[in-house]
């Protein structure tokens, strides 16, 4: 059976407790932090940089964690990133004048790079990138807050990622990002989804243990 990875996003965690949250959403089952980093530039919501990144390493949060750059420009702050301890680090294509060397820098750091696609970007857009990335992030909201609702043209656009990474026998993760709940996690991993991204699912709910099981046992009925 495939393993499908959890990855809260912590846009939605108690930033008075993060460390202690984080800690808690990883003992109760999830596997790669989603780090949400908005400048209010290129999205209009402001969040954290490297400088809390690196606070988490240092609480001892070895987990992979994955940060999501929703900020213009993008290419400066990449080695601050990567040095704090990002393991993935995506850009929107948007935010960079040179998507190639944008690409480049990120592995220059070791860190594995990804793409992400707002719900109105063509997915023709990978198509050079497809030998330089590790992750595609397939947006299904528009990038900028937590909480918002599942935008469903987004299942369309899997389907075709999921095909297209296929067609090059590639080893690129595909993620879903945004609106993901426990009524339809199992559309949209059934379609061939690597990562699930959930931000107020999981941290909305009382009991982070119970709310991650409840996500694996209905993955689990997934024969895939
Ligand atoms: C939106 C962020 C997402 C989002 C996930 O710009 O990239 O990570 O906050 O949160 P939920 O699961 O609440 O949509
Ligand atoms: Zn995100």
């Amino acid at each position: 059976m495939k393993k499908i990875f959890i990855a809260p996003s912590i846009l939605s965690a108690n930033f008075a407790k993060l460390g202690q949250e984080v800690q808690e959403v990883l003992l109760a089952g999830s596997d790669i932090i989603h780090f949400d980093v908005m400048d209010n530039h290129y999205v209009p919501n402001l969040t954290f940089g490297p400088m809390v990144l690196k606070s988490l390493r240092e609480y001892k949060i070895t987990a992979p964690i994955d940060v999501h750059l929703m900020i213009q420009p993008v290419d400066s702050i990449i080695p601050s990133f990567a040095k704090a301890g990002a393991n993935f680090i995506t850009f929107h294509p948007e935010t960079s004048d040179n998507i190639k060397n944008t690409l480049s820098l990120i592995k220059s750091f070791g860190c594995k790079s990804g793409l992400a696609i707002n719900p109105g970007t063509s997915l023709s857009i990978l198509d050079e990138f497809m030998d330089q990335i590790d992750i595609i992030l397939l947006m299904s909201v528009a990038p900028g807050f937590s909480n918002q609702k599942f935008i469903s043209s987004t299942l369309n656009k899997i389907y075709h990622v999921r095909k297209k990474i296929d067609r090059c026998n590639s080893n690129i993760l595909l993620e879903v990002d945004g609106g993901i709940n426990i009524n339809n996690i199992i559309e949209v991993v059934s379609l061939g989804v690597d990562i699930v991204v959930m931000g107020s699912f999981i941290f909305q709910s009382k009991d982070y243990k119970k709310t991650i099981s409840i996500i694996k046992n209905k993955l689990n009925v997934l024969h895939i």
